[in-house]
């Protein structure tokens, strides 16, 4: 089922989220939606605290969809080793319409748990290393606007309060 995306402001997206203990139905239930829901608005990753849930998991797939070998879930993920640096514009489905450069390690390689819980190792390079990051980064309440200067973080917050005000966030 495609859910609604939870945009900033919104404080799940600023909480840390609880650990993943139940790989149950439920669970699946919550996976599938999170690619449902992910496709639909056209992104390459997302959180479960983006659908206004506090758990530490994320899905992944850097192909749009074109590549069925290319869905990642990682639950419970933690970075074990990261290296070089890229800089590239990011973006982030809970902050529409906003973009920024972000600098980021050209490589990471994360542990985590699979859909069944099942522990593995998986290294990545570039955008997928980006998308790593970025939704590890969520799982700790922690959003791409964070990394920005804050003048560029601050216009953006202005620019969000007007959207609100106008009844368009
Ligand atoms: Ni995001």
């Amino acid at each position: 089922m495609i859910h609604p995306i939870v945009k900033y402001g919104d404080p799940v997206l600023e909480t840390p989220a609880k650990l993943v203990d139940a790989f149950d139905a439920e669970f699946q239930t919550l996976i599938a939606d999170m690619f449902e829901s992910m496709y639909a608005a056209n992104g390459v990753g997302l959180a479960a605290p983006q659908l206004g849930i506090s758990r530490r998991v994320a899905v992944i797939d850097v192909s749009n969809g074109k590549t069925a070998e290319a869905k990642i879930v990682c639950a419970n993920p933690e970075i074990v080793h990261a290296e070089g640096e890229q800089r590239e514009e990011e973006g982030c489905l809970s902050v529409p319409g906003f973009r920024g450069h972000v600098a980021r390690p050209q490589y990471v390689t994360v542990r985590a748990q699979d859909s069944s819980g099942k522990e593995f190792e998986m290294r990545g390079e570039g955008l997928l290393a980006r998308a790593f990051c970025h939704e590890i980064d969520h799982l700790n309440g922690v959003l791409f606007i964070t990394h920005l200067s804050m003048l560029k973080r601050d216009l953006i917050k202005r620019k969000i309060r007007k959207l609100k005000k106008a009844g368009d966030w």
